[in-house]
């Protein structure tokens, strides 16, 4: 986005601001989707990012759901999906987020849990209902590469593959349910084409040894994903061409077994990360003892991931004061406002002397920005989120006011 565009929005809508790049997403939607086998669908998990207008741009653009809560669950049916494009996972799901889910008539519940299935099977018994189930699976295989890795190791997520023959004779004993589906999410955040090929292989493998062992038919294999972008420039990009390549061969070995079911890949990082900039205004600057600090009005309540919440690698984000970009000279510890130590959005970064009313970026924050956020820490203001799309401002979250913070309170007194 042109550096001017970026300012006019930054005057207009003011700062902390987390600004959207429309292209980026057609991009990188359209990037993977060339990627996959014709019959492959993608689901949005917009955990990455959850606003109503990011679904619907999704939406919009032939994609299909992915969703950890009622909450999401509620936001994409608003959004537009149907429920038979809606797949929901999550470890802990309460009784009332299964009968929402289960009411909404969503295509696919994936469970993580036998007790899981069975609040699913009571349900269903009330409403003299069969649903179908997708199973999520703790493989033993792991994916080498991912930066957290979810399954693979011990984790909440599924149930372990060790246990299926358990897990199996228990579930298809419960005559409300079916089981239709075989779900594996390995990790996040891979940057090896030829890892993410071998997970996807050993899940088809798996899922197609299962449906022969248990006698299942299956009608849908969700085959996670763990897309990467590269945030550092030591990374880098997934080569998207090895993975076409990877895949197309995997899908020649397997493709025909699986001809009946319908086949799901996952993603949020990859399709949002680079199309978000945050946006936060130099409010000082400083010495102190040694080190040149430079104090933001955003910081880690809204940007929590810049300062390595969640993250496995300790490096900053791609950041600059805008309109200088080519002048990084000094280095600086960029803060934002909280009253805690932690709140380091970066570390010992090389900027242009900023003075207070530069805007300083941070790039690819587009994914797990401020949903990912403790953004009630010390009562901030949420900031404004804006799109911009083929020349035009889209307004897709008015900045927070005050009195929000004291929504739902109820007075003492
Ligand atoms: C089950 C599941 N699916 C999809 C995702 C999205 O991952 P990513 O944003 O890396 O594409 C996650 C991330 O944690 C996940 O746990």
């Amino acid at each position: 986005m042109d550096t001017n565009v970026i300012h006019h929005i930054a005057e207009e809508y003011g700062t902390p601001l987390y600004l959207y790049d429309g292209e980026k997403i057609r991009r990188q939607y359209h990037c993977l989707m060339k990627s996959l086998p014709k019959k492959f669908e993608i689901f949005y998990s917009m955990k990455a990012n959850p606003l109503l207008g990011i679904c619907q741009m999704f939406k919009k653009l032939g994609s299909h759901i992915e969703v950890a809560s009622a909450g999401e669950l509620y936001t994409a049916l608003a959004a537009g999906f149907a429920p038979g494009d809606i797949i929901f996972t999550s470890p802990g799901k309460s009784y009332e987020e299964l009968k929402y889910a289960i009411d909404s008539d969503i295509y696919s519940i994936n469970i993580e849990c036998i007790e899981e299935a069975k609040i699913i099977h009571e349900i269903a018994k009330g409403k003299q209902k069969t649903i179908d189930i997708c199973l999520r699976i703790n493989p033993d295989f792991e994916l080498s590469d991912a930066s957290i890795k979810m399954t693979g190791v011990s984790s909440q997520f599924g149930i372990p593959q060790a246990d299926m023959q358990e897990a199996f004779g228990i579930l298809q004993s419960l005559s409300n349910l079916n089981i239709m589906g075989i779900h594996v999410y390995l990790g996040t955040q891979v940057l090896s084409a030829d890892a993410i090929v071998t997970g996807m292989e050993a899940t088809v493998k798996m899922a197609l040894q299962l449906s022969r062992d248990y006698q299942f038919s299956l009608a849908f294999l969700d085959m996670g994903g763990g897309f990467g972008v590269p945030y550092f420039p030591k990374e880098s990009p997934l080569n998207m061409a090895r993975f076409k390549e990877g895949l197309a061969q995997c899908w020649n070995r397997y493709g025909a077994d699986l001809s009946q079911a319908r086949i799901a890949v996952e993603s949020g990082r990859f399709l949002m990360a680079e199309a978000g900039l945050y946006l936060t205004s130099v409010l000082y600057q400083k010495q102190c003892k040694g080190s040149q600090y430079v104090i933001c009005d955003g910081g880690s309540n809204q940007h929590a991931a810049s300062a390595f919440l969640g993250r496995r690698i300790r490096n900053n984000f791609p950041m600059s004061i805008l309109g200088k970009e080519s002048d990084p000279k000094n280095e600086a510890i960029v803060v934002g406002p909280l009253c805690t130590p932690t709140d380091v959005i970066g570390q010992k970064v090389l900027l242009a002397a900023p003075v207070p009313g530069d805007i300083l970026v941070i790039q690819k924050s587009g994914a797990y920005g401020l949903t990912h956020s403790p953004s009630m820490f010390l009562s901030h203001q949420l900031p404004a989120e804006v799109l911009y799309d083929q020349g035009r401002t889209y307004i897709l979250r008015e900045r927070g006011e005050r009195k929000d913070f004291l929504k739902r309170q109820k007075s003492l007194f």
